[in-house]
């Protein structure tokens, strides 16, 4: 069998922890041949772990793509804002990419991806890693078995989580919409995807509500100061920074997106200095908490999606709602249950998937990928860009809606 090479360009917590992991689990099948990352620590740990020559490292992407490596695929896995040149560059060069989400951050550069990719005849497969999970391609197949009938409504929800939404759009990489992406378009993306997946028909129409309501100095406690370590709350304060040090069931990643490491002095000592332990009602984020969209699919099915900061889980849930049947879930359980409306049985589905942050989703992405790349011209057939395009227009015209009184946007 043939070793399948790639090049990776962002060694961080996609590209470095959720992505490479997978051609040291699977080796005789997959190898990562050369990275580009400008942090040294990341670059080398790849570097060291992959068996990567040092000639074969680069700083950035750039330079990685000017090298012309002779690899099968190349992974984007860079920020948000640093997608739309290394994508375009690396599709003109005739590799194949895999690319994170979202595309880009604007709608304009999203549509150029696409039409690069079609240009150059290359695959493009976006980092939509909930159409892999055993969850959602297991209800898909339950849909299309028809034993709920005709789709009729669809509700979906997504449950951020309240120190997640802290972690990542009050503090974090996606506290800017300006600087990265609207939070519509950064997180929800990729379930304005999966919905076109599960209904399998192109939306219409869609409007949208939603702001920024809690993560603002109005709600700031008494005295409140700049920074946790300083402040009078701390202990009592849910957002407070010491809580890294106390998961209580929160998704331990976020810890090491502070600092890998193991000693808790150095961890402290770069928390008390970093984004992540400014107060979070300092009001240097815009973020919205709280979203709605409203959607319209052909042949008048209905869809609605609330996205919110404020739960204590982070899931994402959802009901399909048939002429013959309904089907309901939670992603993070693993499990969904089908109703029959004519008998009354319901049978639950109760699904074996890695315990990982995407119910198996980034690792089934990577051998949907490598299996790709044996054979791109077949795989041409199957895996279309403008897929992963349909879902990008709805999120960012979301966000227009939103930005106009939630009016309604025919697409
Ligand atoms: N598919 C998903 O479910 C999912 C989940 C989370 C994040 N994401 C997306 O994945 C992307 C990466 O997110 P992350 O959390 O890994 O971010 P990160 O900041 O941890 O990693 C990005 C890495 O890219 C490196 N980088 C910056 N400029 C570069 C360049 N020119 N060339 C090479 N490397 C460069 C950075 O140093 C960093 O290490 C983002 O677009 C994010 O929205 C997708």
């Amino acid at each position: 069998m043939r070793k399948i090479k790639l090049g990776l360009i962002g060694a961080g917590e996609r590209g470095g922890n959720s992505y490479a992991p997978y051609a040291l689990k699977y080796p005789n099948e997959v190898a990562f041949t050369c990275v580009a990352e400008p942090i040294d620590e990341r670059r080398n740990a790849i570097a060291a772990q992959h068996h990567i020559p040092s000639e074969q490292c680069y700083p950035y992407g750039m330079d990685l793509l000017a090298a012309k490596p002779e690899v099968d695929g190349i992974i984007i896995a860079t920020q948000d804002r640093q997608h739309y040149e290394l994508a375009m560059e690396a599709l003109a060069a005739g590799y194949h990419v895999l690319l994170e989400k979202p595309m880009a951050e604007t709608l304009e550069k999203t549509r150029a991806i696409v039409a690069q990719a079609e240009k150059h005849q290359r695959l493009l497969i976006v980092c939509h890693v909930l159409r892999y999970t055993p969850f959602f391609s297991g209800m898909k197949k339950i849909i299309e078995s028809g034993a709920i009938g005709k789709i009729q409504a669809v509700h979906h929800l997504e449950n951020i989580g309240n120190f997640h939404f802290a972690h990542s759009y009050v503090r974090g990489n996606w506290h800017n919409t300006v600087e990265s992406t609207p939070m519509i378009v950064a997180k929800c993306c990729h379930d304005m995807d999966i919905l076109n997946f599960l209904i399998g028909k192109k939306c219409e129409r869609l409007s949208s509500f939603g702001s920024l309501s809690y993560f603002t100095p109005e709600n700031a406690p008494e005295g409140a100061a700049a920074r946790c370590i300083e402040c009078e709350h701390n202990k009592r304060c849910i957002f407070s920074a010491y809580n890294y040090l106390v998961p209580r069931g929160m998704y331990p990643g976020f810890k090491n997106i502070v600092l890998r490491t193991d000693d808790p002095q150095v961890f402290l000592e770069h928390l008390d200095q970093s984004p992540y332990s400014r107060c979070v009602f300092d009001g240097h984020n815009d973020a919205c908490d709280r979203q709605a969209v409203m959607m319209e699919y052909e042949g008048g099915i209905t869809a609605t999606f609330t996205v919110s900061a404020f739960s204590n889980d982070i899931s994402r849930k959802i009901k399909i709602m048939g002429s013959l049947g309904e089907i309901e879930g939670t992603l993070e359980e693993n499990k969904f249950v089908v109703r029959d409306f004519g008998t009354g049985n319901e049978t639950t589905h109760d699904l074996i998937a890695a315990k990982t942050l995407h119910s198996g989703g980034d690792e089934k992405i990577m051998e949907c990928f490598c299996a790709a790349l044996k054979d791109p011209a077949q795989a041409l057939l199957q895996y279309s860009a403008s897929q992963s395009l349909e879902g990008h227009v709805m999120a960012f015209e979301a966000e227009e809606s939103r930005l106009h009184g939630g009016q309604v946007i025919d697409l």
